[in-house]
């Protein structure tokens, strides 16, 4: 197997799995604006060559509406959560032929190893209430609900927030000094 970092040469391919693969795919341009990120990746069969998957994630940008809702909460005294880094799987999918082979899997985990490299601290996604086999891998690798989110996919169509912690790269080792013990 391998997962690599998407070229332009691989786009042609992610937008037919997009197109196979949700009621609302993402427009071409959407996709081609995430080429070059380290954390676009796409997954190449090592036989034939073909991508039969890709998943996108990168930094989560907090939103005016985030930032001012955290500053409205320290004005006030009520409790904020800590700044830290969070990830986002933005986009993710595996050719329906080639599902249930553990093509996701081999993506998911890339995707969050990135992640942890960029420093993120937790990663996050959004994912359809009754996605259910997205929702079971995403719980085998430690991803938790954190909300219902309501309407999310449209009228009727909820959403679920979920979560999971990330463990830094390396233990915390404090600054160097070059003094020994
Ligand atoms: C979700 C998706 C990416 C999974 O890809 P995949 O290559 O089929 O997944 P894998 O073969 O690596 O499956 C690994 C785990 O996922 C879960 N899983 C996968 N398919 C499942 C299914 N049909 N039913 C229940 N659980 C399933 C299982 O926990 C499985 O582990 P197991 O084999 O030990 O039981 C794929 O189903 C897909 O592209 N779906 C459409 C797009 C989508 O929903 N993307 C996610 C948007 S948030």
């Amino acid at each position: 197997m391998a997962v690599r970092v998407a070229t332009e040469r691989d786009l042609p391919r992610v937008l037919e799995i997009e197109r196979a693969s949700f009621p609302n795919p993402w427009p071409e341009p959407l996709l081609r604006g995430h080429l070059g990120e380290g954390g676009f990746l796409v997954y190449e069969d090592d036989e034939t060559g073909e991508v039969v998957g890709y998943i996108i994630a990168g930094l989560r940008i907090p939103s005016f509406f985030e930032r001012l809702e955290r500053r409205t909460r320290a004005l006030v005294g009520l409790p904020v959560d800590p700044d830290g880094r969070r990830g986002h799987i933005m986009n993710f999918a595996v050719d329906p032929r080639r599902r249930g082979r553990g093509v996701g899997e081999a993506l998911l985990r890339e995707g969050l190893e990135y992640l942890r490299v960029l420093g993120a601290e937790t990663a996050e996604l959004e994912v359809r209430a009754d996605n259910r086999a997205a929702i079971k891998l995403y719980e085998k690798h430690g991803f938790r609900v954190k909300e219902r989110l309501p309407g999310y996919y449209g009228p009727g169509q909820d959403g679920l927030l979920m979560v999971k912690p990330l463990k830094p790269l390396k233990p915390e080792s404090g600054p160097e000094t070059g003094v020994l013990p």
